[in-house]
């Protein structure tokens, strides 16, 4: 029997990170699917503000909301044991967490010559590591219940290198131009590995891992970066938040059932020109 494909009103899913830009859309994205949600995040405030946001769209879901540091193997298996001992199983999670480095907020510092190591352990611990712990708890626990699905959040520079006439300002002498970081990069680069890795690892489990890059999503960018980017896009227009929405669905549901260690790349064709 054929399943019924986008159905997920028996699942949980989780999200770290949640409380950001792109976390609400894929809570929005699985609320739509029915699915009860977990939504993990450092930031209470902007957690509460959007399990609001998710009720007011969605009365009839399920919303819980947790503190959960990804850097922190003591806080994930926390919330795994608090998850089990109230009897909730996680379906789906997407390990979208991460440190991003904001365009307007770069300056020289960012450049590789300046490298912190302390700087690019904290975001590695966030965006990798992070995404590697969250996979070991629930991913182990996936695997014993023989059913799951693991969406790794990655980036279009999972694919390609960044352009870095981009961010560049004019007036300022080439050394001290501000560039996207190398931190990205490998951060990026490295979830497509540990999607692969984990994929054929619980490939016999029924334990699906997967990852979604998108190219950048428009958030009230300067219009000039704006303008460059678009350049760089054969479809001439950065990413709608929405338009991530049916790739989550995809992946998180019985839709994508023969489907693991791929990366998604939602660009506009950047990477392919
Ligand atoms: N926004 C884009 O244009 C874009 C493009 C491609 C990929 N992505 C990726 O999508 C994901 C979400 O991006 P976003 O734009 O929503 O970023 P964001 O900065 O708005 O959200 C990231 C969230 O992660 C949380 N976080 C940070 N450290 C944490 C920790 N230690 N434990 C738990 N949570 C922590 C933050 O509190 C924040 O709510 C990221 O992985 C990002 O790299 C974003």
């Amino acid at each position: 029997m054929i399943p019924r494909l986008f159905d997920m009103n028996e699942k949980t899913s989780l999200i770290t990170g949640a409380a950001g830009f792109l976390g609400i859309r894929h809570a929005f994205a699985l609320a739509e699917l029915n699915s009860t949600l977990i939504l993990t995040d450092i930031d209470e405030d902007k957690l509460l503000e959007i399990k609001k946001q998710i009720f007011t769209e969605f009365p009839k879901i399920n919303v819980l909301t947790f503190i959960m540091d990804v850097t922190s193997t003591e806080s994930i298996e926390q919330i795994s044991k608090h998850l089990r001992d109230i009897s909730i199983k996680v379906d789906v999670l997407i390990n979208n967490a991460a440190i991003n480095p904001v365009e307007s907020e770069l300056d020289f510092h960012s450049r590789l010559e300046y490298l912190s190591t302390t700087e690019l352990q904290s975001e590695m611990n966030v965006g990798l590591i992070g995404a590697l712990q969250c996979s070991k708890v629930f991913g182990q626990t996936m695997a014993e219940n023989r059913q799951g699905s693991i969406i790794n959040i990655a980036s279009d520079l999972s694919v390609i290198s960044p352009n870095q006439s981009l961010y560049k300002i004019d007036g300022i002498e080439e050394s001290k131009q501000r560039v996207k970081p190398i931190s990205y990069s490998i951060i990026k680069t490295g979830l497509i590995g540990l999607t692969r890795y984990l994929a054929t690892y619980w490939a016999t489990s029924n334990v699906r891992v997967n990852a979604v890059s998108p190219g950048g999503v428009f958030n009230d960018h300067d219009k000039e970066f704006e303008k460059r980017i678009s350049q760089l896009i054969p479809m001439g227009r950065m990413c709608f938040d929405w338009e991530l929405t049916g790739a989550v669905q995809y992946l998180a549901s019985n839709a994508s059932s023969y489907m693991t260690g791929q990366n998604l790349v939602i660009d506009g064709g950047r990477s392919i020109w």
